[in-house]
């Protein structure tokens, strides 16, 4: 069969030809943030993760984040944990509110994650990450993906055998992202090992690359040189949604999308902030948008007044105020930067 007709498919879910993929991303891709990526091209999506240990004590900061829309589907709850009963059990708990897939985190570096037993810590304890696979699998009627790393570090980048183990016990999609947990973010992803776990002829379930994806033709490049099924993008999405949209445009007619103007920028961070007021009440809202604002307008020149407006007010009036003005101030502004890869230190 002709690779590039054939449909990408988790269980029954169908993504089509080559979806883009909504990283998975805390404190950003909440419900507000997915909307604007699903009004621009987005072709599935994650929650944040949820801490099983959060969710099975009731945690509201846990359970808040099994919120989900019609809207957005298919949408996928993402877990991490280091307790296979309770990853169990949390999955049974996630499938009530009827996602469209339940996804494991075994790539999350951080030490509050990774050095208790979580996230990209089961990269060194296979058996245990394939136990916990399997009973997540089994906790659910849903289809279940999992998305990782290359290995832990350098001198163990397993990703090969993990992917066979754990298409064995059940999962129907990996997300690979191109760098150790030992990279953090550091250097550029390394796709190479993503292409040879696709190319493994035992491997039949979609194989998702992560890293990097910045630009139209670094998707396009990638999407050829690595022959993935889908890609998925975080960072570069954070302030520019509109990227889904333009690397689809750019596969199909080899072009550019225009920029978003000032006004389609301004109306996607004015959606979000009220959405984020609706979905988190007004004060935590107002506050959450904060760390949005200068990814949304990145590069206009002299914003700096404007932002410290958006950024210090907690009056919701105000702030859509100084939206408007900023939509009128800038008309006809065409800004050169399309998407960056946001630097985030430390954070995941
Ligand atoms: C702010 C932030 C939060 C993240 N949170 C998560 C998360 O909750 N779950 C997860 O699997 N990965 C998380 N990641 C990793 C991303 O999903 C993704 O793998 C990584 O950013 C590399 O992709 P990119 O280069 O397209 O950003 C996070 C990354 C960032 C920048």
């Amino acid at each position: 069969m002709d690779y590039f007709c054939s449909m990408v498919k988790i269980g029954n879910i169908e993504l089509g030809e080559f979806p883009l993929l909504l990283a998975p991303m805390e404190d950003v891709s909440d419900p507000p943030f997915r909307q604007v990526c699903k009004e621009n091209g987005a072709d599935m999506m994650y929650t944040e993760f949820v801490s099983s240990e959060g969710l099975i004590r009731n945690a509201v900061k846990s359970v808040r984040k099994l919120d989900i829309f019609p809207y957005e589907r298919p949408i996928g709850i993402q877990l991490f944990g280091s307790d296979v009963e309770t990853m169990a059990e949390c999955t049974k708990i996630s499938t009530e509110v009827n996602p469209d897939l339940i996804d494991i985190n075994y790539g999350c570096p951080v030490k509050k994650v990774a050095c208790r037993g979580a996230g990209a810590a089961l990269l060194q304890d296979i058996p245990l990450m394939a136990r916990m696979t399997e009973a997540v699998v089994k906790a659910t009627h849903l289809p279940v993906t999992v998305k990782t790393r290359l290995g832990w570090d350098d001198s163990t980048k397993n990703i090969e055998e993990v992917a066979e183990r754990l298409q064995d016990v059940g999962i129907q999609a990996l997300t690979i992202h191109g760098r150790t947990r030992a990279q953090l973010y550091k250097g550029e992803a390394d796709w190479s090992l993503i292409a040879k776990v696709k190319n493994n002829p035992r491997i039949k379930i979609p194989i998702f690359g992560n890293g990097d994806i910045d630009s139209p033709e670094k998707a396009l490049e990638y999407k050829n040189r690595f022959g993935v099924d889908g890609i998925m993008i975080g960072r570069a999405a954070i302030g520019y949604p509109w990227i889904f949209n333009e690397i689809k445009h750019y596969f199909q007619t080899g072009e550019y999308l225009p920029a978003p103007n000032m006004e389609q920028r301004v109306n996607a961070a004015t959606q979000h902030l009220k959405f984020s007021v609706e979905w988190k009440g007004e004060t935590l809202g107002i506050l959450e948008m904060r760390r949005h604002y200068s990814n949304y307008f990145k590069g206009l020149p002299n914003f700096k007044e404007h932002r410290m407006k958006l950024v210090q007010s907690m009056n919701l009036e105000e702030i859509l105020e100084t939206l408007d003005f900023v939509k009128r101030e800038y008309e006809g502004v065409t800004l050169e930067t399309k998407a960056k890869v946001v630097e985030y230190g430390g954070v995941d």
